[in-house]
């Protein structure tokens, strides 16, 4: 059965059986653009952003969206967000280059990460940012010293850490005491941090952020989240904390596999407003303005990753390998957090699923295994079979690499009936550009 919960909502079967996404036959765009092939569907990416928007404004108006680049990020999509009155949250000098490129509202950008480095601060800064998250001591100093020689006041927030387990994978769990991320409240790093960039001239200090990880499937992380963060921050009032603005950070989850059900937008929203509303009128706080940060949870169901199939192998009693044309390359999810994905033979999807297969990649990695154990229609190596993998719209193509020098696939955005190139497929040539013989 085709699992509809996966897929862009725009996605349909045609009569011949293929899968359609934004009105686009995908047997088409493979035709096309070639595989393997990224597929984001517009009607999806902006449906994602407003069901966050409205779900947080009419809960708590006073709240920005402010979509996280690293799930993935290029002109034509900030445009997107831009268009869709979002924040940006960005990670890097390249990421923030993109937001300059196409004239991002800059005051609507965060910058964090946990070891910017003092050119990117000055990027930062000089292009004047609505905000600056930092992280660490270290970035305190640099940043008081950047602000300084520009002679400028920057806008900060502390990204401060709680200790609390969100109950995600190991590789991507942020907010506990072991962790690069951060200032510990536990430890007392995070009141000295408030001092400190108190007492900085040249920094504002409005607010806190922390971020627990992601995906978190759960609620109650981040209520228990808001409610360490808050206590912290009335605790630190007479130290001169002001606490105008917050954020509990992203990592809303998503549906990989037919079988979850991550909460919803309005599910998110009603945990995270309904504990701050509560927690800042019991430790008498005026309520701040909030900002959170999804970045899977709009981008991740608006992407398909299309594939042909080339090598069939069967293992009698073992295993059969189907051999798709991508793989670690250009999504190392499965390889380094054993994620779980679901797949259709998109030039036949209604036919029933008779053998279960193993999707490996091309690459020269016995790990590279997109999906192991799928339910699948016979597929022969014929070549005619494409295999389409949903839930690819957030970092799959942000961590894609060039090894065994792959160039990395193109992208299209679709929309009734019409695609766009958003990024063209590189070339050989591409990929030695920057190399000096
Ligand atoms: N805000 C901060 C400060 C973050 O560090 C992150 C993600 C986000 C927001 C967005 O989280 P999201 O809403 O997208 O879950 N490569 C991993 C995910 C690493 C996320 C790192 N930070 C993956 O493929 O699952």
């Amino acid at each position: 059965m085709f699992p509809r919960n996966v897929f862009p909502t725009t996605s349909e079967v045609n009569e011949a059986g293929h899968l359609v996404i934004g009105g686009c036959d995908t047997v088409d765009l493979a035709a096309e653009f070639g595989t393997p092939l990224y597929i984001f569907d517009d009607a999806t990416l902006r449906g994602r952003c407003r069901s966050f928007v409205q779900e947080f404004n009419k809960r708590y108006p006073n709240t920005t969206v402010a979509y996280a680049s690293k799930a993935y990020v290029n002109p034509a999509v900030a445009q997107i967000f831009a268009d869709e009155g979002l924040g940006l949250d960005v990670v890097s000098g390249g990421e923030l280059a993109v937001a300059q490129a196409i004239n991002f509202p800059k005051e609507l950008v965060y910058f964090h990460g946990s070891n910017k480095t003092a050119a990117e601060l000055e990027q930062a800064v000089e292009w004047k940012i609505g905000r600056i998250v930092i992280d660490s001591f270290h970035e305190l100093g640099l940043l008081e010293e950047v602000a300084a020689s520009a002679g400028t006041s920057q806008d900060v927030l502390l990204r401060v850490s709680p200790s609390i387990d969100p109950h995600t994978h190991e590789k991507t769990t942020t907010g506990v005491l072991d962790s690069k991320f951060g200032f510990a409240i536990e430890t007392g790093h995070a009141a000295e941090a408030v001092r400190q960039a108190v007492a900085a001239p040249h920094l504002n200090l409005k607010g806190l952020h922390f971020h627990l990880g992601s995906p978190i499937f759960e609620l109650q992380p981040y209520r228990d989240g808001v409610e360490v963060v808050l206590e912290f921050a009335a605790s630190m009032r007479e130290e001169g904390l002001d606490l105008q603005e917050f954020s509990p950070g992203g990592g809303f989850a998503i549906a990989y596999t037919a079988d979850q059900n991550p909460p919803t937008p309005a599910d998110y929203a009603e945990a995270i407003i309904g504990t701050m509303t509560a927690e800042c009128d019991r430790l008498g706080l005026d309520l701040p303005h909030l900002t959170i940060e999804p970045g899977r949870a709009i981008a991740g169901p608006a992407g398909v990753a299309l594939y042909r199939v080339g090598a069939v192998k069967e293992i009698p009693g073992v295993r059969r390998y189907v051999s798709v044309d991508g793989g670690m390359g250009d999504n190392i999810r499965p390889a380094l957090y054993d994620a779980a994905y679901e797949a259709v033979v998109a030039n036949r999807v209604n036919d029933r699923g008779e053998q279960v297969a193993t999707i490996a990649g091309k690459y020269c990695e016995s790990g590279d295994v997109l999906i192991k154990d799928v339910l699948l229609p016979a597929i022969d190596g014929s070549g005619k079979d494409l295999i389409a993998i949903p839930a690819s719209g957030a970092y799959c193509i942000p961590m894609a690499s060039n090894y065994n020098l792959n160039p990395k696939p193109p992208i299209v955005l679709v929309n009734n009936g019409q695609a766009r190139l958003i990024r063209r497929r590189e070339t050989f040539q591409d990929q030695m550009l920057l190399d000096v013989a």
